[in-house]
């Protein structure tokens, strides 16, 4: 039998990438970053010059993809066509291909697919938007974790500028915005929290009390 998997949904810049990372250290798990594969994606889709419009060009975009998640202990090294994409795919632009590709059902279906492949054997952490309603429904722990916009702007940008990037504050928020919309409006797989989830609003609470608050819960259902 596999083991556990700990599914984290929520907004763009709710901190999740962060508390998913540490929690996946402390337990000794795999950290599965389900947005860096739609990122991915949505660079390569943004280096082909291919209609995105036309479902057709996004079938022959995903038919010769090769991607490759390599869990490390800092940020996960994402490897594109042979190629390291880990910082590229961080840029805000990417985020909101990101957000458009995901839409598309063979863009969802290729990677829903992968990432239940690797997560095969359990002792996963898996964030995203869909992984506790859609990827994992039979998860062990799931969390959904918020913040309010303009708090998950602030640590957006500054999490951009950290890495290197430009990023204004307004230009973010408008993003975030845009982001959450779409993706919850969307048809398939939208941002939801699944039913058996556990609701965190972290606007308030710093990053060790998201993470103790999990850990306790996880404790408490285990
Ligand atoms: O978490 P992130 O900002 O890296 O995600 C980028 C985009 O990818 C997000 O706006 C929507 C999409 N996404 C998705 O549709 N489903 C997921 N499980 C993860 C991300």
């Amino acid at each position: 039998m596999s083991g556990p998997i700990i599914t984290i949904d929520g907004p763009s810049g709710s901190g999740k990438s962060t508390i998913s990372r540490l929690l996946a250290d402390r337990l000794g798990y795999v950290y599965l970053d389900t947005g860096a594969m739609y990122r991915a994606v949505g660079l390569k889709a943004a280096k082909s010059g291919l209609d995105l419009d036309d479902p057709a060009s996004l079938e022959v975009l995903l038919a010769d993809l090769d991607l490759q998640l390599l869990p490390g202990s800092a940020d996960t090294v994402v490897m594109m066509d042979g190629r390291d994409v880990s910082l590229e795919i961080r840029s805000a632009a990417m985020g909101m291909m990101a957000s458009k590709v995901s839409a598309y059902g063979p863009v969802r279906a290729k990677m829903t697919a992968l990432q239940q492949h690797m997560a095969r054997n359990g002792e996963v952490v898996a964030e995203g938007r869909d992984t506790g309603t859609i990827v994992f429904p039979g998860a062990r722990h799931k969390f959904y974790l918020n913040a309010s916009a303009p708090e998950r702007a602030k640590r957006r940008t500054a999490q951009l500028h950290e890495l290197g990037m430009t990023a204004n504050y307004q230009e973010i928020l408008a993003q975030i915005e845009k982001r959450d919309h779409d993706d919850s409006a969307r048809t398939l797989a939208p941002l939801r929290a699944a039913a058996d989830a556990v609701w965190i609003d972290c606007t308030k609470m710093d990053i060790p009390a998201v993470l103790q608050f999990m850990l306790d819960k996880i404790r408490e259902e285990t």
